[in-house]
């Protein structure tokens, strides 16, 4: 009896470490996204603290002996397109084992009109979940294209706003975490279909989108120079790297979030546009690369695939100028290995056993690569 009065104000250790379900400590976490993700080491460590605390606050909540309860926190990732955002958060679940589900805001629209009603992301959470409400209260909802319910500009509008505002006011109390109903199939809630109910407050909620314009907005708000400003906007995305970081949730209400919705997003992070030589490693160093992928294509059919380091950074160069990040570099592959992967077969059957890629077939797109045969 004399332990449990040693409730104190301040933080003593932690009286258990496990408690059933284990916790992944947060240099786990990065640990594994590291394998699969490219860079963006801020967003790794952001994410993976505060998924680490998430699921600790709840396990501490669970446990009663504490008055303290901790309020859930969840995440806004910003940054372009194609740059590792959701394969962030699907790399996360996987580690974590927690259904996940990636909602596409754009399709949302307030109860009552054409569009899905914001239940539909608990939906999908439970069909990952088989339908197993316990599994889908822990899970992780992605609210992507979570830019695109922002508030219309523009003064006082005679029409309801009823796919930003109104959607952002729907979803408030679903993201800060309330008892749910939700029809089972998805579609229209209507008086005699059984609901099932959904209590949101272990569910983590991470709302991403690429926010275009919001470094104006920043750059505006701390005042930076006219000629940095002008950089951002000119040389585009490339630029916009250091700023992001300073983000604040002002910079997020300008930008169309209304402040009680924002508000329940307290941690913001951001993925950096990739360069030259980001998207050349992501070629090659993830686990399940896009190279690898190819490679054993072609070894079931008996051959060896193999990329000149000035392929590599030809697909890369290529792929920077497209502007859509990572996927750049799968459509100039498609293309590459089309013909490629057309003849390998009938090649392999006339005694080819490698293929070499050159970079003048990656500049050249199907024609002209060299096959060698061993011997
Ligand atoms: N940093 C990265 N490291 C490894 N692969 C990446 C990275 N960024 C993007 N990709 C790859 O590019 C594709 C698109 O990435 P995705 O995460 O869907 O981008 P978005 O930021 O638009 O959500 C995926 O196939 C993903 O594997
Ligand atoms: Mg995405």
């Amino acid at each position: 009896m004399a332990k449990k009065s040693t409730n104190s104000v301040t933080s003593s250790p932690a009286p258990k470490q496990d408690s059933g379900s284990k916790i992944m400590r947060p240099d786990q976490i990065k640990e594994i996204l590291d394998r699969h993700v490219i860079g963006q080491d801020e967003a790794k460590k952001t994410l993976a603290v505060a998924v680490y605390n998430h699921y600790k606050r709840i396990r501490h909540n669970d446990e009663a002996a504490s008055k303290v309860k901790i309020d859930k926190s969840n995440i806004i990732l910003l940054g372009g397109t194609g740059c590792g955002k959701t394969l962030l958060v699907k790399t996360i679940a996987e580690a974590l084992d927690v259904p996940c589900y990636i909602q596409d805001c754009t399709k949302l629209t307030a109860s009552g009109y054409v569009g899905s009603d914001v239940e539909d992301c608990l939906v999908g959470l439970l069909r990952a979940s088989n339908y197993c409400i316990s599994k889908a209260e822990m899970g992780i909802v992605m609210l992507d294209e979570g830019d695109k319910i922002a508030k219309r500009e523009a003064g006082p509008s005679i029409t309801r706003d009823v796919s930003g505002e109104c959607v952002q006011q729907s979803l408030l109390k679903i993201v800060e975490g309330d008892l749910v109903g939700v029809p089972p199939m998805g579609g229209r809630k209507h008086p005699e279909q059984p609901l099932l109910y959904v209590n949101t407050k272990n569910i983590l909620f991470i709302l991403s989108g690429a926010f275009v314009g919001i470094e104006d907005i920043i750059a505006k708000r701390i005042g930076k120079s006219g000629a940095r400003i002008g950089f951002c906007t000119t040389e585009e995305k490339g630029n916009s790297e250091g700023i992001l970081e300073e983000v604040s949730a002002q910079d997020l209400r300008d930008f169309g979030l209304i402040p009680e919705f924002a508000g329940r997003f307290p941690i913001v992070t951001h993925v950096d546009p990739l360069d030259e030589k980001a998207l050349e490693r992501i070629l090659i160093e993830p686990q399940n690369s896009l190279i690898s992928q190819y490679c054993e294509l072609l070894r079931e059919d008996g051959i060896a695939l193999a990329f000149s380091s000035k392929a590599l950074r030809a697909i890369a160069r290529e792929a920077l100028s497209m502007g859509t990040g990572a996927r750049g570099l799968r459509t100039i592959l498609e293309k590459v290995m089309r013909d490629i992967m057309f003849d390998a077969p009938r090649k392999a059957k006339e005694g080819c056993t490698e293929i070499l890629i050159l970079e003048d077939d990656i500049l050249r797109k199907g024609f002209g690569r060299e096959y060698r045969k061993a011997e």
